[in-house]
């Protein structure tokens, strides 16, 4: 597929991800979309690729769904489309994906971001649900994910203002996992992205999930489900790799098996 909102690469074991389309600063439209999906879910059915990062430009990230392409909806295309159930397709992989943000990510461009398994931020980040200011609210899990990840009070703040919150004060409520300058955002993304494809790649991939559950179920039995994934690693050649490497203490070789 020759695509042309994003720009899709790969560097050593990881997939490297650019949303383009810097005319409107990555407004999330549905061709990008359709391009992004198939491009992740790409790199997710190749065996090579250990983890994926999301990225957007310095200027923008995403400055959030596409307004033009929403502004003349009525309520039966969007309710008979189902209008943005598709970027749930971004929610289903199996692989580690990283975003890293510079610049604005705000409506549907952080719940994008919300949607990777964490985000690394540069500095001249910017997060808000604006989506209250044109009229609607969040439409892309912003409303759950953004309360999830930092609480009532601040998702309360950011959606019912609109406001939007630097990269400090991102990384203090939790929605950030790190912040970088941003000169030097994509070389930390695909550093963090190499180091967990240098791992065992079922074991990164049970981790996903394994984390995943805590926001689906109840704590007794997501530390059920921890620990039945973790007793299924003992069936993995890369456990016993991994800790015989230690004692023998060598670098691992794991095969992914
Ligand atoms: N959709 C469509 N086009 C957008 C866009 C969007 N979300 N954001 C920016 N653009 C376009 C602008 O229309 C402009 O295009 P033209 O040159 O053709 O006019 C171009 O990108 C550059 O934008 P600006 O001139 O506005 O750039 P700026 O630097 O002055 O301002 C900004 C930057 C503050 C991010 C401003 O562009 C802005 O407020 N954008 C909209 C942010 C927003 O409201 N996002 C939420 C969208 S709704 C949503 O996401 C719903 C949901 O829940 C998923």
């Amino acid at each position: 597929m020759a695509y042309e909102n994003i720009i899709v690469e790969t560097r050593e074991k990881v997939g490297f991800i650019q949303l383009h389309r810097p005319q409107a600063l990555n407004a999330l439209n549905s061709a990008l979309l359709a391009e992004l999906s198939t491009a992740l879910e790409a790199f997710d059915k190749d065996n090579g690729i250990g983890a994926i990062v999301l990225t957007g430009s310095e200027k923008a990230f995403a400055a959030g769904a596409d307004i033009k392409e929403m502004q003349t909806l009525d309520f039966a295309d969007a309710y008979l489309g189902d209008y943005f159930s598709e970027w749930e397709r971004v929610t289903r992989l199996r692989k580690p994906l990283i975003a890293a943000v510079a610049g604005y990510a705000l409506g549907g461009g952080c719940e994008l971001a919300m949607m990777c398994d964490f985000i690394i931020a540069a500095d001249t980040a910017k997060f808000g649900q604006p989506e209250i200011t044109l009229g609607v609210m969040p439409g892309m899990g912003g409303s759950q994910r953004l309360t999830r990840s930092v609480g009532k009070s601040k998702a309360m703040d950011l959606c019912l203002t609109g406001r939007m919150m630097d990269a400090a004060e991102a990384e203090r409520c939790g929605l950030v996992a790190r912040v970088v300058p941003a000169g030097e955002l994509v070389a930390e993304a695909l550093k963090a992205a190499g180091k967990i494809a240098s791992f065992s790649l079922p074991v990164a991939m049970m981790t996903k999930e394994t984390v995943n559950r805590a926001y689906e179920t109840t704590l007794s039995e997501g530390l059920r489900f921890e620990r039945r994934v973790f007793h299924s690693m003992f069936a993995l050649e890369d456990q016993k790799e991994g800790m015989t490497a230690f004692a023998e203490k060598r670098p691992p070789n794991f095969k992914n098996r």
